[in-house]
């Protein structure tokens, strides 16, 4: 398990919107290459307080000669993201990873469709740009629903632009793109996806996630989504971040999103 965790060296910390910062990192180049949707658990090197490692998405990652990049995309909401907010060049960050599962990228449809709520877009944009490298680009459309409470949450939209041009923005005060919920605007576009030829892949607050099991409910689409739940370990050791999931036979069972996840069959989901 130790040989996972490595020192990241911050190149640039910067708040890229109200409360929203990206971080890059250098580190060894010894450094798996992230799934798209795996995640690190990063804590303050030599830092006990908060003790507890937080779990963040990969954002992007790219390998050099002599060392690795890792950008991750963050919103301050607590203690441990309020010090990595004050992190400056030069500082030293212990992360553990790459962790988890990540999304499953199987047979090639003709439709991708991401639906992102606010920093859910974190590790739906490596997926993208993996997707947009890849042959896919030649064969399927990808649109993105990109969805916030106020413009000044939308976050990630710069790259998504430079990725690709079917993306329906939106907010629920309406000050940025559509007045709307982001799975209300996809619930208005539904028709124009057929279940046998879209995969959908989803990250958002819990209660977005909810509302588009409902839209999804009896349909046959298939649609992978990436948990937050809050972790304690992120190794799999706890329990901490145990989820319900049904099995092929319906049976209930509990899942860890940290070693089982994060990502999971959204139809398998139970909710509370
Ligand atoms: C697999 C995974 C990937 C994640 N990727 C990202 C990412 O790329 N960018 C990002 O900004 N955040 C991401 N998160 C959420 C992030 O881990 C939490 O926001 C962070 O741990 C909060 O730590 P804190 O000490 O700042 O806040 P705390 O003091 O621990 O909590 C502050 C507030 O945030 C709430 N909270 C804490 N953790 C979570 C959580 N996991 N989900 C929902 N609410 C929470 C608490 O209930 C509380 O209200 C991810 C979570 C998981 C499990
Ligand atoms: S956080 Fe400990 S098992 Fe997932």
């Amino acid at each position: 398990m130790t040989k996972d965790i490595y020192i990241g060296e911050i190149l640039r910390n910067e708040e890229i919107q109200e409360d929203c910062f990206l971080m890059k990192m250098k580190v060894a180049s010894s450094f798996h290459d992230p799934l798209p949707g795996q995640f690190v658990m990063i804590r303050i090197a030599g830092l006990n307080d908060p003790f507890l490692s937080r779990p963040i998405s990969i954002y992007s990652f790219s390998r050099g000669k002599s060392f690795c990049s890792i950008e991750l995309l963050y919103r301050v909401v607590g203690k441990g993201t309020q010090i990595l907010a004050g992190l400056i060049k030069g500082s030293q960050v212990e992360i553990h990873g790459p962790l988890g599962n990540g999304f499953e990228i199987s047979t090639v449809k003709e439709n991708i469709v991401f639906i992102a709520g606010g920093i859910g877009i974190a590790p739906l944009s490596l997926l993208i740009e993996h997707l947009c490298r890849s042959a896919c680009l030649f064969t399927s459309a990808i649109t993105v629903y990109l969805g916030a409470q106020r413009a000044s949450a939308i976050v990630g939209l710069d790259k998504l632009q430079k990725l690709c041009r079917d993306i329906t923005v939106c907010t629920d005060n309406g000050t940025l793109g559509t007045k709307s919920l982001v799975t209300q605007a996809f619930q208005k576009n539904i028709k124009k996806f057929s279940p046998a030829n879209t995969v959908i892949y989803a990250c958002g607050p819990k209660e977005m996630l909810k509302s588009l099991a409902k839209i999804l409910n009896t349909s046959k689409f298939s649609c992978q989504v990436s948990l937050e739940e809050r972790m304690a370990c992120g190794t799999g050791a706890c329990m901490g971040c145990a989820v319900a999931i049904k099995d092929q036979k319906g049976t209930l069972n509990y899942k860890r999103v940290c070693a089982d996840g994060p990502v999971f069959n959204l139809a398998d989901i139970i909710w509370d």
